[in-house]
């Protein structure tokens, strides 16, 4: 067994998690730079945690900039085992409205301005993210969001989108129609590639804001809008993530789904 220490990397609308006790902003470098920010750390419920505000505090980092490989490996660094990601999102689905919860667990990677990978020239590594999430970590995020009486779907394929801008209509209407995809979003990917190459548990809380632009019924998707819809989505989270120490405990066994052993079979470059 091992000691359990569950991070959140938090989205828009979620920059701080005041319910952490023994609570201290720490800074961490790493060779990717320095993280979105200083990384909160404490405990909740006895178990450890870790928060990280993505954007950064006063939301200064646009998705594109978003240093994400420092950001997992700042989280790996802190002896980090699981982690959640909070994100708001639009919906493509009628029944996935503006205030619910998909945990989602599979994603259609669309960005292409961001480093994606912590290997490269001198060491070539290639995991396997067929199944990007972990369900254990997914199953108690549904479990905690259902405790806190959100509305949530489990299972959703996430489009990822460069941005900053939205989407056209007819970009919405490929995503949904032609792809499949079920939410889309612009800050779990390269994200959730990290962390599975960092051999830690991922899974993803995207929090509906807005029908993007596809819906005859809806108009195009405005910041306002999503701000409102956000600040109620994060008081949810928070619930969420209260619940969480109680349902994934002080302890962790190796991971089911070998999320902790991706690297075991996956670098080509012969050791020195
Ligand atoms: N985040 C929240 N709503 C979004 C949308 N419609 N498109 C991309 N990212 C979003």
């Amino acid at each position: 067994m091992d000691k359990m220490k569950l991070a959140v990397i938090g989205g828009s609308g979620l920059y701080e998690l005041e319910a952490l006790e023994d609570r201290r902003w720490v800074s961490v470098d790493t060779p990717w730079g320095a993280p979105s920010d200083e990384i909160l750390t404490g405990t909740l419920g006895g178990v450890e945690m870790a928060f990280l505000p993505r954007h950064g505090r006063g939301h200064v980092h646009s998705p594109s900039e978003v240093p994400y490989r420092a950001n997992i490996d700042a989280l790996k660094r802190l002896g980090v085992t699981d982690v959640i990601s909070v994100s708001a999102c639009g919906s493509f689905r009628e029944e996935m409205a503006p205030g619910d919860f998909v945990i989602v667990d599979q994603f259609i990677d669309h960005t292409f301005a961001r480093d994606k990978s912590f290997f490269g020239t001198g060491c070539v590594a290639h995991v396997s993210v067929a199944h990007p999430t972990c369900p254990r970590l997914g199953d108690a995020c549904h479990a905690a969001a259902r405790e806190a009486g959100v509305r949530v779907h489990r299972g959703g394929t996430y489009l990822a989108m460069e941005g900053p801008q939205f989407s056209t209509m007819a970009e919405s209407r490929m995503y949904r129609e032609a792809w499949g995809a079920d939410v889309i979003g612009m800050t779990n990917m390269p994200e959730a590639k990290l962390a599975r190459e960092a051999e830690l548990c991922y899974a993803s809380v995207a929090m509906v804001t807005d029908f993007d632009s596809w819906h005859p019924d809806h108009g195009a998707v405005e910041i306002s809008d999503i701000i409102r819809v956000m600040s109620g989505n994060g008081d949810k989270a928070r619930r969420m993530i209260g619940r969480l120490p109680f349902l994934l405990g002080t302890q962790r066994d190796r991971c089911p789904h070998n999320c902790d052993r991706a690297l075991e079979h996956a670098i080509m470059t012969a050791p020195d």
